[in-house]
């Protein structure tokens, strides 16, 4: 509340500080009333329509949908595929009647989506009866919702920054409550599991609204990085995408080189490029060994996993800025591992912010791009 009472000089920070609220409203619509009657999941397609799931989208839609495609699988346990539309369109997925084709797309206008939907549907068109295409956009006027079988809308509200933030969480509680409803249906989740998923979905605004607390401190972090021209950003699990997204936040709104590895692949030849000019940033939100397995499936050994990539790294001379756990330049409240993009996002966010205004960029049109790329 008094977060958003502020005065806001952009929209970026505005809407980086709606989330507590539009997170907020998401759950209540998509995940708190979720049961046999709940009207926000009426007339989608039931569990049993599809055997697998395949998403297309770009840029941040598509790290949302990669964060979707962790808790669809881990979760509801139903096989999905996520592929950037522009790559389908070269390569597309073979579709089969059982496939629920998911786009998502903020602005609802992204040509590259529209020509994979068009492209899906052209190879289901001989004879695929079954299948279907369900959009999630921020806009149900917006020509994909249109064209879609189903669609839902995240509610975020209207997002002016270039930069996408508020949809990305919202699209995140959406892919949350499909999985919910979907596991649900097929008996994926237990009864205790679901009481403790809704009270701790329930919890994110307040949590997310703690990280806001900390902006000082992120803003200190990233006046230090002011002349810093490359950056990595490590993460494992469902948060090796949320390292994809706080890169493409960087180089989108600060012009910093800026990478998103999965920590252990990030060994692989690639730890090579480190020296003392290049930091990395961390995601470790759980502290090692103190994970709440309540909602595990399967027992993450993430915090351990991130813990010792981190050691090697400063072995090798490179400054880790960790976020979350118990070496953390930013602290995260303890939370589940599923539920820690809500999180850990959020000083990604803030720090490209910060950054940008740091380097005197006109953070909410950044050079080179639009809100959204409905024609080349
Ligand atoms: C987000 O910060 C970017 N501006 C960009 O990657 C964007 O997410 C992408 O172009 C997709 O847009 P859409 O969600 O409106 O389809």
């Amino acid at each position: 509340q008094m977060a958003l009472q502020r005065e806001f000089q952009h929209f970026m920070l505005k809407e980086i500080y709606e989330q507590p609220e539009s997170i907020g409203r998401g759950v209540a619509q998509y995940v708190a009333s979720l049961g046999s009657s709940a009207p926000s999941f009426h007339a989608l397609p039931e569990a049993n329509c599809f055997e697998e799931i395949q998403i297309l989208a770009c840029g941040t839609s598509l790290h949302a949908a990669l964060v979707g495609q962790f808790v669809l699988e881990q979760v509801a346990q139903i096989p999905t595929r996520v592929r950037s539309a522009s790559e389908f369109l070269a390569a597309p997925l073979p579709v089969t009647r059982q496939t629920l084709l998911i786009v998502v797309s903020q602005s609802g206008e992204t040509a590259d989506v529209l020509a994979a939907m068009r492209l899906a549907n052209q190879q289901s068109s001989s004879g695929l009866a079954g299948f279907k295409v369900f959009a999630i956009t921020n806009n149900s006027h917006s020509a994909i919702a249109q064209q879609a079988d189903y669609e839902r809308s995240v509610g975020a509200g209207v997002e002016n920054s270039v930069a996408a933030t508020k949809t990305f969480t919202a699209q995140l509680v959406l892919f949350y409550g499909l999985a919910l409803a979907w596991g649900r249906q097929r008996d994926r989740i237990p009864d205790e599991q679901w009481v403790t998923w809704q009270s701790r979905m329930a919890a994110l605004p307040s949590q997310v609204d703690q990280v806001l607390q900390q902006d000082d401190s992120i803003a200190a972090i990233a006046r230090s990085l002011k002349h810093t021209n490359h950056i990595i950003l490590l993460g494992t699990g469902i948060n090796y995408p949320i390292a994809l997204e706080g890169a493409l936040k960087l180089k989108e709104t600060t012009y910093t080189h800026a990478e998103g590895y999965a920590a252990g692949e990030f060994l692989h030849g690639s730890i090579a490029l480190l020296d003392h000019t290049i930091p990395t940033i961390a995601l470790c939100p759980t502290p090692p060994f103190r994970s709440d397995p309540s909602l595990e499936n399967p027992p993450s050994e993430g915090g351990d996993q991130m813990l010792k990539v981190t050691q090697r790294i400063r072995r090798n001379g490179s400054d880790v800025i960790a976020i979350g756990g118990s070496e953390a330049a930013i602290a995260l409240p303890l939370c589940d591992q599923l539920l820690s993009p809500f999180l850990t996002v959020i000083p990604l966010q803030l720090l490209a912010y910060h950054l940008a205004i740091a380097r005197n960029i006109e953070v909410d049109r950044p050079r080179n791009i639009t809100k959204s790329l409905n024609s080349f």
